[in-house]
């Protein structure tokens, strides 16, 4: 299996799936993400790229209604495998 990995932030290695985890776990500004993930903490090349992350952002997830229900964390099933290999 190719597991492709797309870097948002390249001079500290930061991951696709970390920038939209962050902002799922409610990162709402480009501060939120420089202070969980450094992000955008050295060069700043990515601060544009990764602010489109954000809610209102290009490469924003929609939001869910829940309906009052608590959010659950979702795992997909490469994930799981990973974890459980590991
Ligand atoms: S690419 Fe993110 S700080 Fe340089």
């Amino acid at each position: 299996m190719i597991m492709i990995r797309m870097y948002i932030c390249v001079c500290n290695a930061i991951s696709e799936r970390q920038v939209q985890e962050a902002v799922a776990q409610g990162a709402q500004a480009l501060s939120d993400l420089q202070a969980s993930l450094g992000v955008a903490t050295c060069c700043g090349h990515c601060a544009e790229t990764a602010t489109e992350y954000l809610p209102g952002g290009r490469y924003a997830e929609p939001a869910l209604d829940l309906g009052g229900l608590a959010p659950a964390v979702v795992f997909d099933s490469q994930e799981i495998r990973r974890r459980v290999a590991a």
